[in-house]
């Protein structure tokens, strides 16, 4: 998988393609541990405008800027940032990486931060968010679309649910069908799905998405 082998100044494109491959949350997580240290460094070289333009989102839907809110995959905080730079001030943090769990406490910007794998489940009540972010999360090789449905589970009825879904898996993956069944179930209703900037530098966008929970 390389990531070791590339020099810090080096390959940013291609440790960020390598994610993709992954198979496992056990090969994610693994590789997520080694990038935590230049993480945000190759996020710059990269222009990764995820975690703002996600948050900007959120902030338009959520009105009441005290109110409980999960950041799903939460990394070294970046996003937790960008909520916090809205003006939320109750947020919490979950993530597969111990590491970049690690770098997310150190911004002091989170109330609590959980490790967990979205994928078997959170550790979180029903509906115990009046809101969840997601930002670079649903992504070839990390998450697919049944971690939707864990994600709506925690947020409480009328409440959102905002994430950004990478471009090249958005219909390879068949985001709009699990969608559809999350409405037809009853559990969460599609508001909108935006195409917009992700990885600038890299030139990859992704949909950013608005669920309302049920
Ligand atoms: C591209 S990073 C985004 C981090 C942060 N949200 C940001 O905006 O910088 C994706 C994050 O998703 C986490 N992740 C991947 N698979 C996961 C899973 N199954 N459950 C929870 N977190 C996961 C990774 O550990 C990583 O920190």
């Amino acid at each position: 998988m390389g990531m070791a082998g590339e020099g810090e100044s080096g390959d940013t494109r291609g440790r960020i393609l390598s994610l993709y491959e992954c198979e496992t949350p056990a090969q994610t997580r693994a590789k997520y541990e080694e990038w935590a240290r230049i993480y945000e460094d190759d996020m710059a070289k990269s222009e990764y405008v995820s975690a703002a333009v996600a948050a900007e989102i959120f902030a338009r839907h959520c009105a009441d800027r005290a109110a409980r809110v999960l950041d799903a995959g939460c990394g070294t905080g970046l996003s937790g940032l960008a909520l916090a730079q809205e003006g939320f001030s109750a947020i919490d943090g979950a993530d597969l990486s111990p590491e970049m769990l690690r770098r997310a406490e150190q911004k002091n910007i989170y109330r609590k931060l959980a490790e967990a794998d979205i994928l078997a489940g959170l550790p979180f009540a029903d509906g115990e968010y009046a809101g969840a972010m997601s930002a670079g999360m649903f992504t070839g090789g990390h998450v697919g679309p049944e971690g939707v449905g864990e994600l709506a589970r925690v947020v409480c009825a009328g409440g959102f649910l905002v994430f950004s879904v990478n471009e090249l898996f958005y219909e390879k993956m068949e985001y709009p069908k699990t969608f559809a069944r999350l409405q037809s179930e009853g559990k969460a209703k599609l508001l909108s799905a935006e195409k917009k900037p992700y990885l600038a530098g890299v030139g990859i966008a992704a949909y950013y998405v608005v669920l309302e929970s049920a």
